[in-house]
């Protein structure tokens, strides 16, 4: 072991453990990983002490008139000794900071083994049926995803194949109607030949009305309520695009308070909707229900003295609670001249005939 002077010269850090050795204190934990002597010091030293000895050698050999014989074997020997003592340090150096490596990965090692063992101890073994059980909840989760997925894919699919899509389509995940209820509401049009359709609510489904009308050779007209500018003109370049700006109309009609039976709510501007009559088909989409309870309750009121015998109303998101509400209060209210068909959709959909 260097002795702390030797330290003090050869140490790569010197002053909290130096002044720690100066008192005599003996070194902490880190001032013992100190002990490395930098490679760069152990070489000066070495330079120093080899041109200190050859100095000394030379003075000597003037001073005293030696032979130059056995100066040089002086010096070349005293060279030899501190070259041994060099190495001999680099040696220790290097076997230190294996060893000190080897201490360090062994504690890790025994850190996390320990962490493991904690772990194992809390939550114990996970028993083999609570095992199987939540794989067979995860493979069911995953089934009615594609499930669902699929039933999406094939609805697509159907709705080109009956209608004429010839430009692109914005994404219909989200706000829009899922293409399941594009393709209900297309198979609407195909089936019962709407004239007047009705929407609340614009978007996808105002272009794919707009073109089944076209496809299936419909004179009639789609006309939709929209209660913020910049989506109903987002809808009129949809429609622009796809060429039937002229079967479908996008109105503009800000949500305002309106008084419909009892509910008092937010609903689209009369001065928008009050013109219509004989609508054979309304499509309940809006206004967002996340407002109120009763955000889209009006529609049926509202529409119940416009509609033609035989029409239909769609209401999206069936599944939700206040959909739901809704449905129950117009069967309440109007119990003989609606039938109610609930849809299965994505988002569920409840398909009311009107009588
Ligand atoms: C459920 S969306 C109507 C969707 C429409 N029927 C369709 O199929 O695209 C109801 C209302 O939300 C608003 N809306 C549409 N897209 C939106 C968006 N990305 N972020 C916020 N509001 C949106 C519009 O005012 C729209 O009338």
């Amino acid at each position: 072991m260097p002795t702390p002077v030797l330290y003090d010269l050869l140490c790569s850090k010197g002053g909290a453990d130096r002044r720690l050795l100066a008192t005599g204190a003996p070194p902490t934990r880190r001032g013992r990983d100190d002990w490395i002597i930098t490679g760069m010091r152990l070489r000066s030293l070495g330079l120093i002490t080899a041109l200190a000895w050859l100095v000394l050698v030379g003075l000597t050999t003037v001073v005293t008139d030696m032979d130059p014989a056995p100066a040089v074997l002086f010096a070349v020997l005293g060279l030899l000794v501190v070259a041994g003592l060099v190495v001999l340090l680099s040696t220790q150096r290097l076997v230190q900071q294996v060893a000190r490596d080897n201490a360090r990965a062994r504690t890790a090692d025994s850190g996390v083994a320990k962490a493991r063992q904690a772990q194992a101890t809390k939550r114990g073994p996970v028993p083999a049926k609570l095992r199987a059980q939540e794989v067979a909840k995860v493979r069911a989760a995953v089934d009615r995803d594609l499930k669902r997925t699929f039933r999406q894919v094939e609805a697509m699919q159907n709705l080109y194949a009956m209608i004429d899509i010839k430009h692109a389509l914005p994404a219909s995940r989200g706000w829009p109607a899922s293409p399941d209820l594009l393709l209900l509401l297309v198979d609407l049009v195909d089936r019962h030949r709407p004239k007047v359709v009705v929407e609340c609510g614009s978007g996808l489904s105002t272009l794919c009305l707009a073109l089944a009308m076209r496809r299936f050779g419909i004179e009639g007209k789609v006309i939709a309520l929209e209660h913020l500018a910049q989506y109903a003109e987002q809808t009129r370049e949809l429609l622009r695009r796809h060429g039937v700006d002229d079967i479908a109309e996008v109105r503009v009609a800000p949500l305002e308070p309106v008084k419909a039976g009892e509910v008092e709510v937010d609903w689209y501007s009369p001065n928008a909707w009050q013109d219509l009559t004989e609508v054979d088909l309304l499509f309940v989409d809006g206004p967002p229900s996340s407002a109120s309870t009763h955000a889209r309750y009006p529609s049926l009121p509202f529409f119940v003295d416009r509609l033609v015998t035989g029409s239909h109303i769609v209401l999206d998101d069936y599944q939700r609670d206040k959909e739901q509400l809704v449905v129950d209060q117009w069967i309440a209210e109007y119990t003989d001249r609606l039938t109610l068909e609930k849809i299965p959709l994505e988002k569920g959909a409840a398909l009311l005939t009107f009588e």
